[in-house]
């Protein structure tokens, strides 16, 4: 805890010194004028810096000859990176094609390496049964029930996931999973009904169970039985009593105690699990990747979940750090694994998106109009390889408030464009500063979440699952109720 505690320290120091790299929306960048903050001595190295040389500054790349100030900054920043690579311990599975469905390839990557970490802890914990929360369609579930035997409850908010979930099982019939709409949160109203419905399913799957026992107790293969015997077995051995290792007359305790899992769990929803693992007796696992850190609720100034632990609430509070959206939104960004292998011209279309945004947004500030979209999408890819097209697209999709005409606008447009165009190269060199501090702030708030569990009395540890070139959030907070 300590270690822990010493980390989020520089982790906070670091945040707080450099705010002015991350702390204003991108799309107002010619507003709010980050460059200006960017210490002199600075421009000249990060302005003249190959793509390769770009790349690789999350990584540490520095050169002897660049001011000290930006060295110190780059090494220390990437120091504290949290380790990302995958454990070798925990070796994903294969998936049939009937387990593909519906998945695309990256949902495929996340799905093969947490069912089987979430086996492990399964295993180590001796729960049968997996609580899924924030379960969406049903796809890591399914894998857990087919490929690794465990029983599944998948919670999900949107019923129409719920039930886009129990058709992609329909052909199946399968009695091992059950989907049900549920929405949690951290209130005891929620906490109670968790505790009741997650009851009431563990009923029914050991009352499946026993109308599956033969009445002359001979075991059959299928899974189920052969499962409950691995059950019983493993609860004899432990218990060191040696009984009905047959799993018939043995109540089938193991479908007693559960997992609490989630696979990207966005916002507050993160949090709440956490409270219900701790406050719940039969929940004696826990294996969490989160996602969408920004979308956190926030009463006044603060947020009601970040931070969770007393711990970073103190350091946040002795170094005045507060977050912000954009602190939050920049965690849930991608991480420097994609960063690194940009193309020169992947770099040139991210200058344009973010420059051609940041002028529309500029010109509507200046000319205090607001810009309307007509339709949901107003530009695509393509529409941002000059400025010239933007601007086509942008007042044909747009309505402005303002009573000037549209050429105005467009004159207006261009202008801003010949006065902000020098300043363009700032924009990658913003950003990769912003790509060396967003794995600080995720591990920042997940390291805060370890820190509560460890507060409250359980143990916690972080677990890289996903290759993060293919999955970003791929960081598990998992924990054991081990007696
Ligand atoms: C990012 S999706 C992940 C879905 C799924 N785990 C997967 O990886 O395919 C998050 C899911 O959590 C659900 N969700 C969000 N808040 C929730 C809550 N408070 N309780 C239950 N489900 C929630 C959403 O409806 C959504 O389906």
């Amino acid at each position: 805890m300590e270690e822990l505690s010493f980390c989020n320290k520089r982790l906070v120091e670091i945040l707080v010194d450099n705010q002015w790299m991350y702390n204003f929306q991108v799309t107002r960048f010619f507003i709010e004028e980050p460059w200006k903050s960017l210490p002199p001595e600075w421009r000249e190295d990060l302005l003249n810096l190959t793509t390769e040389e770009l790349n690789s500054l999350p990584f540490g790349y520095v050169q002897d000859d660049w001011t000290e100030s930006l060295r110190k900054y780059i090494s220390s920043a990437t120091e504290l990176v949290l380790p990302r690579n995958l454990s070798e311990e925990i070796q994903p599975c294969t998936l049939t094609s009937e387990l593909k469905r519906g998945m695309n390839p990256k949902k495929q990557h996340e799905v093969r390496h947490m069912a089987a970490l979430v086996s492990d802890i399964a295993t180590k914990t001796g729960c049968d049964v997996v609580i899924d929360v924030g379960s969406g369609l049903g796809y890591l579930g399914h894998v857990l029930s087919t490929v690794y035997g465990l029983k599944v409850i998948g919670l999900e908010s949107k019923s129409t996931h719920t039930s886009g979930a129990d058709k992609r099982l329909f052909s199946e019939n399968n009695e091992n999973i059950m989907n049900v709409t549920f929405e949690m949160n951290d209130s005891e109203d929620s906490l109670s009904n968790f505790n009741t419905l997650i009851s009431s399913c563990l009923e029914k799957f050991k009352k499946a169970e026993r109308e599956k026992v033969p009445d002359d107790g001979n075991l059959s293969s299928s899974w189920s039985e052969v499962h409950s015997l691995n059950s019983a077995v493993r609860n004899s051995n432990e218990n060191g009593n040696g009984a009905d290792v047959t799993g018939i007359g043995v109540e089938n305790s193991e479908l007693d105690t559960c997992l609490l899992i989630g696979l990207h769990c966005c916002g507050d929803l993160t949090p709440a699990m956490l409270r219900m693992y701790l406050e719940v007796t039969f929940v004696k696992g826990l294996c969490c990747v989160s996602c969408c850190y920004h979308r956190m609720t926030k009463h006044g100034s603060k947020y009601t979940h970040f931070p969770m632990s007393r711990d970073t609430e103190a350091t946040l509070s002795k170094f005045d750090l507060r977050p912000t959206i954009p602190f939050l939104r920049l965690a849930a960004q991608e991480t420097r694994a994609r960063w690194k292998t940009l193309s020169e011209d992947s770099h040139q279309s991210h200058t344009n998106a973010v420059a051609y945004r940041a002028l529309l947004e500029l010109c509507a500030y200046k000319e205090n109009t607001e810009c309307n979209k007509l339709f949901r999408r107003i530009a695509t890819a393509k529409d941002f390889a000059d400025f010239e097209s933007y601007v086509d697209k942008i007042l044909s999709r747009c309505e402005f408030t303002s009573r000037q005409g549209k050429e105005s606008i467009k004159d207006k447009l261009n202008l801003l464009y010949e006065e902000y165009k020098g300043k363009f190269p700032y924009i990658e060199v913003i950003t990769v500063l912003q790509v060396i501090l967003q794995p600080l702030i995720e591990r920042l708030i997940i390291q805060d979440r370890v820190l509560w569990l460890l507060e409250n009395g359980q143990n916690a540890y972080l677990m890289p699952v996903f290759d993060d070139a293919i999955s970003p959030r791929n960081i598990a907070v998992c924990s054991m109720k081990i007696n």
